[in-house]
């Protein structure tokens, strides 16, 4: 194994893979209520293109792989996906970011074929609102579906919540509590309020993300959580992404932080995204992107997907401006995986 690098030095290990751009729910700072055009099944890799891909970046140095989606529940016989990746040797974490609609059905089968662990996105506890966000009826299919996953033992599981002002963070205590009570996992991720939300799709409006009516920043919700104890630092949890993990005393779970937008972590990216249709995406708020998947269909040897690969990481950017102003990118989070 060489292991990877890009032009800042910034170690790339780290590979999310979409494997569809579909939804079964609308959370609505991510795909709009009628929904967005989708790719044909014909746009969309294979699970033996992925696993291809998978096989060539961990050959260079990829070790750690998470699909995302849209809801990659949704699409059909994810594990056996799951099951081709863990058998390449070099990849050592697979993990799963979910809404948890499907997982009551399908964490059996997927901690079969190999997966380690799994993140569901929940923004509220409670059914209205979960109505309200999601467009959905069903907020104890999720709570069902943790359950299911923790049973299992696809552990740690994590619980993201978009923290929106006046929307959300009126539960932000009622997370935190999960945590000392239940042990849960939570991770309050700021919002990243993107210019494709606003009636002008794709241009970008100039304001500050941090000037967003919704935003909150980290800072504030931390105050919010000192009415339950004074939170510890804790290392326990560090996974491969840019989240500071903190606990109250004698609690086993813990409650971490995102802050994309008040301390942007682009220094420690480590990461790499493929999209559904075959886009290496070097980082989740650039449009750049280098298409696989006409190599991928003409059979051409690795070296070559190899050699996009490489490609792909050297145009990674230093950094993002979204502390600056609203970005404008092209896709949807449901058509990038967060
Ligand atoms: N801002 C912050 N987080 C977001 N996610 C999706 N859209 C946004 C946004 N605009 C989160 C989801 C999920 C993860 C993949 O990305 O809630 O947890
Ligand atoms: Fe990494 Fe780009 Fe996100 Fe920064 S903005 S953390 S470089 S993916």
């Amino acid at each position: 194994m060489t292991g990877l690098s890009d032009i800042f030095n910034r170690p790339i290990n780290y590979l999310r893979v979409s494997v569809t751009d579909r939804c079964n729910l609308r959370c609505s700072y991510c795909m709009p209520a009628q929904g967005i055009r989708l790719l044909s099944h014909d746009d969309i890799l294979s699970y033996e293109e992925i696993a291809t891909v998978a096989r060539v970046a961990a050959e260079m140095g990829i070790n750690k792989l998470r699909l995302t989606g849209g809801e990659p529940l949704v699409r059909a016989r994810l594990a056996d996906l799951v099951a081709m990746i863990a058998k390449i040797e070099t990849i050592d974490d697979i993990s799963l970011t979910t809404n948890g609609v499907l997982l009551q059905e399908y964490a059996p089968e997927l901690k079969k074929a190999g997966l380690k662990r799994v993140n569901v996105s929940l923004d509220t506890l409670n059914p209205d609102k979960f109505q309200r966000i999601t467009h959905y009826r069903n907020l104890d299919e999720v709570l069902q579906g943790i359950k299911a996953a923790r049973d299992c033992g696809l552990e740690p599981v994590k619980i993201n919540v978009v923290v929106m002002r006046g929307v959300n963070d009126d539960e932000i205590l009622d997370f935190a509590r999960l945590t000392i009570k239940d042990g849960w996992h939570v991770r309050f991720i700021e919002l990243m309020p993107f210019a494709t939300e606003n009636p002008h799709e794709g241009h970008a409006t100039r304001s500050r993300a941090d000037l967003h009516p919704q935003f909150m920043p980290a800072k504030e919700i931390m105050e919010r959580l000192h009415s339950l104890g004074k939170l510890e630092s804790s290392d326990t949890m560090k996974g491969n992404g840019p989240a500071r993990y903190y606990r109250f005393p004698k609690s086993t779970g813990t409650v971490g932080f995102i802050t994309p937008v008040s301390e942007h972590f682009c220094i420690h990216c480590n990461r790499l995204r493929l999209t559904a249709e075959g886009k290496l995406r070097p980082c989740l708020l650039s449009d750049e992107e280098i298409d696989l998947r006409p190599a991928l269909r003409q059979g051409a040897p690795s070296q070559k997907i190899r050699q996009l690969i490489t490609e792909a990481i050297q145009t990674k950017p230093r950094n993002h401006h979204l502390a600056q102003e609203t970005v404008a990118i092209k896709r949807r989070m449901s058509q990038v995986g967060g």
